[in-house]
């Protein structure tokens, strides 16, 4: 309903209550009550005697009525659970994902203002306030599980793209999945999968950036190597803006991806890495490799080449 109320606010200077009463089949009243929700939840909203009703500003939330505003994507956000406040968005997406025949959607994405228990990799915390982009995209590849490191990489190439495009800045990809800027982390993404020997039964994609949050605002201990857009940029970032943006291009990387044109996305992801030709410390949970980072495969894997020349396949670990 307050969709529909924008919608005819957007069309027009004023709007008169009556003429959106008539509009909307509903009261006077009734439209008063819906402008007066627009109103708390942040549109700036002048009621004229005589005129009616007049948007002045739009907030900067992620609503779905603002982020489907012009989005022109095919099915990537064509549903959205919008939760202002919730624990993780992965979780709640992934009990959706199980709903499949329900009517939960390949794209349907989940997005909250907050996290209060926002996941990180590894069982770690992400820290979540008001500001940033917290957001999971529910998809059903018809891939093999062997595709998950790619969209993972998929993501973050899409990720660094957004960025680009709505900042001028251009971050650098950490394998996996950390995006840098100035050597320090702006964004995660959190890949989480159901599956079978040969299927996938369902992917949730998780992706935190930090956008407007203030340095002082991350806690201590993760201070010095976290950074947020409105810091590198000086100014706010239009969160709508740059989630839009992602949306598009995540749709037409995934899009390359099912169609198995991963090579391509690859040269990007080569192109925007912070790890290859580095030396490195792998973390793989049971040992710690060490060498230099010569390569991603065709797979997605870290190729690393040791002291002694042999060169190790990575399909999942940590950099440390
Ligand atoms: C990492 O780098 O450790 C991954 C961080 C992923 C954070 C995002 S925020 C949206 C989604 N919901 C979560 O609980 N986590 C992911």
């Amino acid at each position: 309903m307050t969709g529909d109320i924008l919608k005819y606010l957007r069309e027009k200077e004023y709007v008169s209550g009556e003429v959106l009463a008539q509009k909307l089949g509903i009261s006077r009243v009734a439209v008063w009550k819906q402008i007066q929700r627009l109103k708390n939840i942040g549109y700036e909203i002048i009621a004229d005697q005589n005129l009616g009703y007049c948007l002045i500003s739009r907030p900067d939330l992620l609503i779905p009525q603002e982020v489907q505003r012009g989005l022109s994507t095919k099915y990537i956000g064509k549903e959205i659970y919008y939760i202002p406040e919730l624990k993780s968005t992965n979780i709640i997406a992934k009990e959706k994902a199980l709903h499949r025949a329900e009517g939960i959607n390949e794209g349907t994405l989940i997005i909250a203002e907050r996290q209060s228990a926002g996941k990180g990799r590894l069982g770690r915390e992400w820290f979540s306030p008001a500001g940033g982009i917290w957001l999971s995209i529910i998809l059903y590849p018809k891939l093999p599980p062997s595709y998950i490191p790619r969209i993972t990489l998929m993501t973050a190439v899409a990720v660094v793209k957004a960025i680009k495009m709505c900042t001028q800045i251009e971050p650098q990809i950490k394998w996996p999945n950390d995006i840098l800027i100035n050597e320090k982390k702006v964004c995660g993404i959190l890949t989480e999968m159901s599956a079978e020997l040969d299927i996938i039964n369902w992917v949730v994609v998780g992706i935190g950036i930090n956008v407007n949050i203030d340095h002082q605002k991350f806690p201590e201990d993760i201070q010095a190597n976290t950074i947020s857009l409105k810091e590198v940029s000086g100014k706010e970032v239009l969160r709508v803006k740059l989630a839009q943006s992602f949306l598009r291009v995540f749709e037409k990387y995934y899009d390359k991806l099912k169609r198995k044109e991963f090579s391509s996305i690859l040269e990007e992801w080569k192109l925007y890495s912070h790890t290859l030709g580095r030396k490195i410390r792998v973390d793989m949970g049971e040992r710690i490799i060490t060498g230099e980072a010569v390569d991603i495969n065709e797979e997605g894997a870290l190729v690393l080449k040791k002291e002694d020349d042999e060169l190790v396949k990575i399909i999942s670990g940590t950099i440390v």
